[in-house]
């Protein structure tokens, strides 16, 4: 577990509290349509109330890439807060850096909030540039890390910062912190992962990390293919990438050495092509015909993945088993998930999950409200699960 300052480290009374938040959070006309990020720093920003901080909160939105652009405004989150916190007053800064921003912070009350305009605005940002970091750090007296799932980017405002400022990490980021180390770091065994997701080349650092932590590695969704093709098994029509054949049989080998079970498909459902309700079959994993594709894995392979589950203590979840975007081809996906689910309610099972399309995939199956703990990260949780420091975790704790 990462050694840093929280918030209860600090002293923040009346002082100008500079937070580092995650707000990209999917807008639609305007309308933020899931608003979880949003939720859950609210724990970090009570405790800054009840302890009498200016709270002043810094988040990117969008990649801009260093101009200003008026679709990737923050002020369509201003509302989206204000309701968030039961119709709070939550005030818009027109920028991030500069006077007229110094002089609102000012106006603060203890206990207010300011939401400053989109970071990456600014090219400093991105390029963890000395001098945009010594500007955004003149606007407060400390400073505080609550976006986990944007520390594994060096940025200005999640490196250079921490290194200007008494810096502490917000509750959202230790929370994250202690149930993706609960569930690596020192899981209660047997520990299975389960990823899943096109690529096997978008998943190689994660694969050969995960075959040297894990007992039971489920391998699922169109890079499930990659594999099945390197051990000489036709994959018809199927996304496989033939050029990592040499790579897949190295994963393999390497599991085989650490004594990491992996499992692939034993039956998978075909079509002719991804569309909703298209004729379909199941068939074993060495009888997919030539004119078909693999879309989904078969109700076989999903009563295995359950039956190994449930002699697991500890499952991280990553990627989906089939394209559950399109039904039908969501049952493998969702009948593992609601299983595991199931077994997390029973407390037999603890359960972690991360990633983009992965929670996608588990509020689609029903399933995510059971699960232990869901992180807010997509790119961040990957690259924890590679075993990769994060720029902004690392920040968090030289600074301690
Ligand atoms: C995310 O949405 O994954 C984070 O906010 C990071 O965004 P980025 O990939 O644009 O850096
Ligand atoms: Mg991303």
């Amino acid at each position: 577990m990462s050694q840093f300052k929280t918030i209860d480290d600090l002293e923040l009374s009346g002082r100008r509290t500079l937070v580092r938040v995650d707000f990209n959070v999917p807008i639609r006309d305007g309308k933020i349509t899931d608003n979880s990020r949003i939720v859950r720093v609210l724990p970090t920003i009570r405790d800054l109330k009840a302890q009498g901080a200016k709270i002043v909160l810094m988040a990117h939105f969008g990649r801009p890439k260093g101009n200003v652009v008026p679709e990737m405004s923050l002020a369509p989150v201003v509302e989206g807060l204000s309701d968030a916190l039961g119709g709070e007053k939550v005030v818009f800064a027109n920028n991030c850096i500069g006077a007229e921003v110094s002089t609102q912070i000012d106006a603060l009350a203890n206990g207010e909030i300011l939401l400053l305009e989109n970071l990456r605005f600014h090219a400093g940002e991105e390029a963890n540039d000395a001098s945009f970091a010594q500007e955004l750090a003149k606007l407060g007296d400390v400073y505080i890390n609550d976006a986990f799932s944007a520390a594994h980017r060096a940025h200005a405002s999640t490196d250079g910062l921490a290194r200007l400022l008494p810096a502490a990490a917000g509750r959202l980021m230790q929370t994250e912190l202690e149930h993706l180390s609960q569930a690596l770091g020192q899981p209660k065994r047997p520990l299975a992962a389960l990823v899943g997701g096109a690529k096997v080349s978008t998943k190689l650092d994660l694969l050969s990390n995960l075959v040297g932590k894990v007992d039971v590695l489920v391998i699922g969704g169109g890079m499930a293919n990659t594999f099945l093709n390197a051990q000489g098994i036709e994959v018809g029509r199927s996304l496989c990438e033939h050029e990592m054949a040499d790579t897949a049989r190295a994963i393999l080998k390497e599991a085989e050495a650490q004594n990491c079970k992996v499992m692939l498909p034993s039956d998978v459902v075909v079509a002719e092509t991804l569309a909703e309700n298209v004729p379909t079959s199941t068939v074993e994993t060495s009888s997919v015909p030539d004119n078909q594709m693999i879309l989904d894995a078969g109700s076989q392979t999903a009563q295995e993945i359950i039956a190994e589950l449930k002699n697991c203590k500890t499952l991280v979840w990553n990627g989906p088993l089939g394209c559950f975007e399109t039904e039908p081809f969501d049952a493998a996906t969702n009948s593992v998930a609601q299983a595991a689910a199931t077994l997390t309610v029973s407390e037999e099972l603890l359960t972690v999950a991360g990633g983009g399309d992965t929670v996608a995939a588990l509020v689609h199956a029903g399933a995510d409200e059971n699960f232990s703990y869901i992180s807010t990260a997509g790119g961040a949780f990957l690259e924890w699960l590679e075993g990769k420091t994060l720029p902004g975790v690392k920040a968090l704790e030289d600074a301690a």
